[in-house]
């Protein structure tokens, strides 16, 4: 009696077309979406570049250890990302409508939750080591409105380049701070001058971009996010003109608009807290343009 003959399961041709199949088996609309992309992405790229088993292997290795030094503090994932430019990508997606707001550009790996209050030019850089740096203006609506109340929570680096989870030996908080807009959108933050950095060189990351010949430089900045009831959120960063890097960002991140200049004032200078200052120091003048939420229509 002849032999039944079958066709193979699956075999290199065969296989994508098999998995794909299979993966449209989810409910969640969204869910089968994005997999049944990830399948057709993923098989792609491994048939483009066609890896040996040891090569696969270190991939699943370096994924791998990329995860494990991901904690509350530190996001190494974020920051494969932020290279990638893939951070920036879906920042545009999700920002398309700017109409005169105020850009937004990536978080970064360096946020913290819960930064401390601080009063209306409170200084959120006590003992840091940098020169004082004020950032003053104000957070309005796209018609000019100021918003009072609105929070803006800062981070960036001290004026060694670092940030709090590169101080592991510092009891944070540290380089951050939590203000409030006054009764007329103005605020008044005291701070240190960031400076221009490296991405982390010490993790998976770092190296793999000292296997390349790219700049993982970031011009100097400060991060920002800005809310007020009613607006759409803002996370953005300040960037300082004239920078070395800032045509040269490892993250993609720099805007137009939010190049802005860091004046320096001679010691002598009266400062925007009003107080005449012993030793040099900048001065950052800025305006938040937030979006409101669209209005829910009358009933
Ligand atoms: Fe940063």
């Amino acid at each position: 009696m002849a032999e039944e003959i079958t066709m193979a399961y699956v075999t290199e041709k065969t296989l994508t077309d098999v998995v794909r199949e299979r993966w449209t088996d989810i409910p969640d609309a969204r869910l089968r979406q994005v997999m049944t992309a990830a399948v057709k992405h993923l098989h792609a790229f491994v048939r483009e570049i066609e890896p040996t088993s040891a090569e696969w292997a270190t991939a699943i290795d370096f994924l791998t250890r990329t995860g494990k030094l991901c904690d509350e503090k530190r996001q190494e994932f974020i920051l494969f990302s932020d290279v990638l430019g893939v951070s920036m990508l879906v920042d545009a997606i999700n920002h398309r409508q700017q109409n005169g707001a105020t850009p937004s550009t990536v978080e970064g790996p360096f946020h913290i939750a819960d930064a401390p209050a601080v009063a209306n030019g409170g200084n959120m850089a006590v003992d840091a080591p940098g020169i004082v740096c004020f950032v003053t203006g104000a957070v309005r609506g796209l018609n000019g409105e100021p918003l009072a109340g609105a929070t803006l929570d800062l981070w960036q680096t001290d004026g060694d380049g670092l940030y709090e989870a590169q101080r592991p030996e510092i009891d944070g908080p540290w380089m951050r701070g939590l203000y409030r807009t006054q009764g007329d959108g103005s605020y008044l933050i005291r701070t240190v001058k960031p400076i221009a950095y490296t991405i982390p060189m010490d993790g998976t990351i770092g190296e793999l971009m000292n296997r390349t010949n790219m700049s993982h430089m970031r011009p100097a900045h400060i991060h920002f996010a800005v809310e007020a009831p009613g607006y759409h959120g803002l996370v953005t960063h300040l960037f300082e003109s004239g920078d070395e890097w800032i045509n040269d960002d490892a993250v993609y991140g720099v805007k137009e608009p939010l190049i802005v200049a860091f004046k320096k004032m001679p010691a002598g200078s009266k400062a925007p807290s009003g107080e005449i200052m012993n030793e040099p120091f900048y001065v950052v003048d800025y305006d938040f343009v937030l979006e409101r939420k669209a209005q829910a229509a009358a009933a």
